[in-house]
This record gives structure tokens, sequence and C-alpha cells, in this order.
């Protein structure tokens, strides 16, 4: 028996994995964290002609440069971020932007102020890194939106970096524009960096994302092709920054490490950005119907739900410690709060990245449930 790298004692895996590994197969499923819907047909043909063509070869590191040029457009165009093709990095999903970054730039003893609750993956990169992580409360009276003066409150000599993720995996929470921008101001002022991991940017309901590298260029923007094209399994990502010294850095990890994304993920996310978006549209649309109905049928059982302004989850405040084993053994697969962060105890995470039919029968079953106590 090898012993592990001693850097992964703090390590667990993910406790929605394991969840998934145990449940009835029948059971309507809203603990996904990924769209029920295909790749759009664009996108599949650009793959496909890219394997005809044998565009099979290794790329340059940072990715095609024609698809570097279209990030580079669309951050100035949509997120007034002023960024050059040299300065965005085509990677395997926001996944590997978010441990190039935590690579990069934590060191052993440096403090990660990171939102509470939030996206599993944020503790674990920052413990891999040797990093300690600092949690910030977003409490449900502020509807889980992480506000700037918590941020400030937590501030020390040690911090060197925050993630923000908005709208948040796992509370739906989309933060404000002053939020956003004096948290910008602070990494200016107190001299530490922005991770903005911006994966469900689209996925909005009448609200704006505000992207902070457009206030600072302390900030590294992730973003991917996962959650708005429905393109998962494919592991395509970016990231940018307006610094060119940080680029050098996160290309030492991701060159080392994966040398370049595949072909024909590049080629569909060039497809992605430069064809229509007509099927982005009507899935943010069917998104946000399935919204409205989990929030009001979870409002009408009692369970208090903050209508989410994005991404595809709700986190009602339920305070029944069996809920989430005896919602599975009804039938509803959803998954623990306290799996996102401290703050996540008395809460559930729902996806309703499930038919609008499923959310019905799942809320049907939750409500059977508990009428028959
Ligand atoms: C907040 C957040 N960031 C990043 C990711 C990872 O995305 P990708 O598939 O691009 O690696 C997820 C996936 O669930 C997520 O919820």
């Amino acid at each position: 028996m090898i012993n592990p790298a001693s850097r992964l004692n703090s390590i667990e895996l993910s406790l929605i994995r394991k969840m998934f590994e145990v449940t009835n197969p029948n059971a309507i499923n809203l603990g996904i964290g990924e769209p029920d819907f295909n790749v759009p047909e664009n996108i599949k043909e650009a793959m496909k002609r890219s394997i005809d063509e044998n565009d099979t070869h290794y790329t340059p590191n940072k990715g095609y440069l024609d698809l570097r040029e279209e990030i580079t457009k669309k951050f100035k165009k949509e997120n007034g971020i002023t960024t050059t093709p040299e300065d965005v990095i085509v990677t395997v999903g926001a996944s590997e932007g978010l441990y190039m970054c935590t690579q990069a730039f934590v060191d052993k003893g440096d403090e990660v102020l990171l939102p509470n609750p939030s996206f599993l993956s944020y503790e674990a990169c920052v413990n891999l890194a040797g990093g300690t992580p600092v949690s910030v409360d977003c409490k449900m009276e502020n509807e889980f939106k992480l506000k700037a003066e918590d941020v400030q409150e937590k501030i020390t000599d040690k911090t060197k970096a925050i993630i923000l993720n908005s709208p948040s995996n796992p509370t739906g929470a989309v933060m404000d524009k002053e939020d956003i921008k004096a948290i910008a101001d602070l990494s200016i002022d107190k001299n530490f960096l922005i991770i903005s991991d911006e994966i469900y940017e689209k996925i909005i309901y009448g609200k704006k994302n505000y992207s902070p590298a457009k206030y600072s260029d302390n900030v590294i923007t992730l973003n991917g092709f996962s959650k708005t094209y429905a393109m998962t399994g494919l592991r395509i990502g970016y990231l940018a920054t307006t610094n060119e010294d940080y680029t050098e850095q996160l290309l030492k990890i991701h060159q080392y490490n994966i040398a370049c994304a595949n072909t024909t993920a590049q080629r569909g996310a060039y497809e992605a950005l430069t064809g229509p978006q007509d099927e982005v549209k009507k899935m943010v649309c069917e998104f946000q119907k399935r919204r409205d109905l989990i929030v009001s049928r979870l409002n009408d059982m009692g369970y208090e739900t903050v209508n989410a302004e994005g991404a595809f989850y709700v986190f009602p405040k339920i305070e029944d410690e069996n809920f989430v084993q005896d919602a599975a053994k009804a039938g509803v697969i959803t998954v623990p709060g306290v799996a996102f962060g401290s703050n996540g105890e008395n809460h559930v995470r729902m996806s309703y990245a499930n038919s609008y039919e499923n959310i019905e029968k799942a809320m049907d079953i939750l409500e059977g449930m508990i009428n028959n106590g």
C-alpha cells in the first residue's frame, strides 16, 4: 500500500456523486447540475465536420486563435471586459480554470474567501493548493447574495483571493452590481485576486450579470460552454485576464497539465459563440417557467424558498434533517444544503434541470410525503 500525498488528507470525494451511487434509478432526479437539453444541432454539425476534416491534432496551448478572438469579442460586447486573444486560455471546462487559478496563485497559508454556501470544488481546490478557505456568509435574509460589507469584514493581511460565483450554485442568487463593484474596488485597495466564476451568466431571469473584471485588473474571469450550450460532457471552458503576467503564470499550470483543450470541442465552442443563439433563449425561457413552478410549489408546502434569479437551483429552507433521505425513498433525489458549506444546514438544493412534468410529479410526491407525516 502506497500512502497518498499528504495534500489529499483534507480532501473528500463529492457528497453529491456519492448520493447518486446509492439511490433508486426510478426516482426523479432534482440533484442534477447540468441542463437536461441536448447540444444544439449547429454545434453538433460543427464538431462532426471537425472530425471529418481530421482536425484532431494539438492546438496552440491557449486554444485555437479564432476561438480566442471570438471569446475576446464576447467579453468586450457582453461583459465590458477589455482583454486580448493572448490573455484568453481555452480550458477543459471552468473546472480546469478554477484549478489553474488556485494552483497558480494560492500558496500555503494564503487565505481565500469563499461564499458560504458555494460550489464544492472551490474549497477542495483551495485546500489542494495548500491555502486556507475563509467563509463569507451568504444570508437567506439577503436572498443568499454575497454582500461587499460581509467580504470586507473577512479581509486580513493574509487574504490572497476571493472566489465569486454569480449566478450561484447552489442558491441561484445573482449578486447586485454595487457589491460586484465594491468588491472589485477592494481587490485594488487591498491587493487580492478575484476569481470570478461566471459559468451561469446566461441562465438569468430578468437581471443582468456584472463582471468584476470591468472594474479591476486583479480579476480572472472563468466561463464555459457546459451550462449555456448544454455541453457538459464536452469539457470546454475558458478564462481571461487583463494582465499578461497573470496569463503567463496560469499557462504554466495549463501547459504542463493538459497541453490544450480538445480540438472537436473547441470547434463546437467556436460555433456556439458565432452561430444562432435561439436555443439558448428557449432553454432559459423553459428554465424560468420551471423556476416559477418549483418556487411556488415549495412555498405552498411551507418550505420558505427564495425566488432565485439565476442558474437552475433553488435552496429552500427545510429543517427536517431526514428530508433528503425520506424524499429519496419516496422517489425524489435532492442534495443536502450542508454539502455546500455550513450555511447550507437546514437547506436542501433542488435543481430544476428536469422536465416541467417531472418537477410537477416530484412536487406532488413531496407534498404527499409531508401530508402523510
Ligand atoms: C459554479 C460552477 N462552476 C463551475 C462548474 C464546472 O463547470 P465545467 O463543466 O465548465 O467544468 C460548475 C458545474 O457544476 C459549477 O456549478
